[in-house]
């Protein structure tokens, strides 16, 4: 059982009698050393191809978990237990796993589905608040992308977290639906070469705004969803207000919507932008909250947005 040592801390008790080995949940962790590591234990727990590997975490533990079980041995089976809300609703689904490398990340890693994903809301009861929210961007996403009633769901709560740490059915069951929204999408395109890029919502701009400042992935993302829903109006494909209501309930489940970098900077980020295919960048936009268009969009046409953003923040 390959696990997070926050969680072996708080449910050590819980797990089961096996052999363990453990994870620390960081960025700066989600390495190959990492990896080789756990290869190492697997040979000292003279593990062979009928061994079946759990990896317990949040989605840095699942992510190195997969990778290793699926190479080691040209691949073990393995059964994710994602425990935080962030790798419930999104990181243990799709098949992608795989480490950092060289100051980029995921630059390594395989498709490799696992026998079974255990969902154990019971987990979401010791998760900091911090991290509640990183899973909210995430379900929020999803909403805006392909499900406009899960949209009005999320609006209509007034404290999900509690509901979520009390094990509220109702509340529980919009992380099933959120699920839902990524197992059709990435079940349509396993590899993405279309639909799975519909995912990328808010991201484009995510990575220049985090490359620039630092700035934590989930917030990057909500501000980043911000800006791609004021681009959607801009161009016309979507009504005008439908920003606002991406504003209030992302403010509503505690995540930034303003830009803390200056429209330079950023424009200056997005030029290195791998999605980048000559003058145009890809961007996921919305025609209506719960329908996600990808849409090639000129550098020159973005400038104009970041410097019109400058002007009015
Ligand atoms: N494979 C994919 O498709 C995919 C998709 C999205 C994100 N990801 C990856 O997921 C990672 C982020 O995952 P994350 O947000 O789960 O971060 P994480 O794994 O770092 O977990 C966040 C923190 O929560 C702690 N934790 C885990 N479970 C807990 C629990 N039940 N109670 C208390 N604390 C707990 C961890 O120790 C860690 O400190 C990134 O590396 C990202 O690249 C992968």
């Amino acid at each position: 059982m390959i696990v997070d040592e926050n969680v072996i801390r708080l449910y050590g008790h819980r797990l089961p009698e096996m052999p363990l080995i453990a994870i620390v949940g960081t960025e700066t962790e989600k390495t190959l050393e990492t990896v080789f590591s756990v290869y190492k234990q697997l040979t000292e727990f003279k593990s062979d191809r009928a061994t079946l590997v759990w990896c317990v975490g949040g989605g840095i533990t699942t992510d190195i978990g997969a990778y290793a079980a699926s190479t080691y041995m040209r691949g073990l089976p393995f059964i994710l237990v994602p425990t935080t809300l962030l790798a419930q609703v999104d990181a243990s689904i799709g098949g992608k796993c795989g480490v950092n490398f060289d100051g980029y990340k995921n630059l390594v890693g395989t498709f490799s589905h696992p026998e079974e994903i255990v969902v154990d809301y019971s987990f979401l009861q010791t998760l900091p608040d911090r991290e509640l929210k990183n899973g909210f961007g995430e379900m929020i996403k999803h909403a805006c992308i392909a499900d406009y009633s899960l949209f009005k769901e999320l609006e209509s709560r007034d404290n999900l977290a509690d509901q979520l740490q009390k094990g509220q059915k109702d509340a529980l069951s919009l992380i099933e639906q959120s699920i839902s929204i990524k197992i059709k999408i990435v079940s349509r395109d396993e590899r993405e070469g279309g639909q799975r890029k519909l995912l990328n919502f808010g991201h484009t701009f995510a990575h220049a705004i985090e490359a620039e400042t630092g700035i934590p992935h989930g917030q990057a993302v909500s501000i980043g969803m911000v800006m791609a829903i004021h681009l959607s109006v801009e161009l016309g494909m979507l009504k005008k207000g439908n920003d606002g209501r991406l504003i209030h309930l992302l403010t509503q489940y505690g995540l930034p919507v303003t830009l803390p970098v200056s429209p330079e900077r950023l424009i200056h980020a997005l030029w290195h932008d791998k999605k980048k295919h000559g003058e145009e960048i890809d961007m996921v936009l919305l025609s209506e909250i719960g329908r996600a268009e990808l849409v090639p969009v000129s550098i020159k046409r973005l400038k104009e947005f970041l410097s019109d953003l400058r002007q009015h923040p």
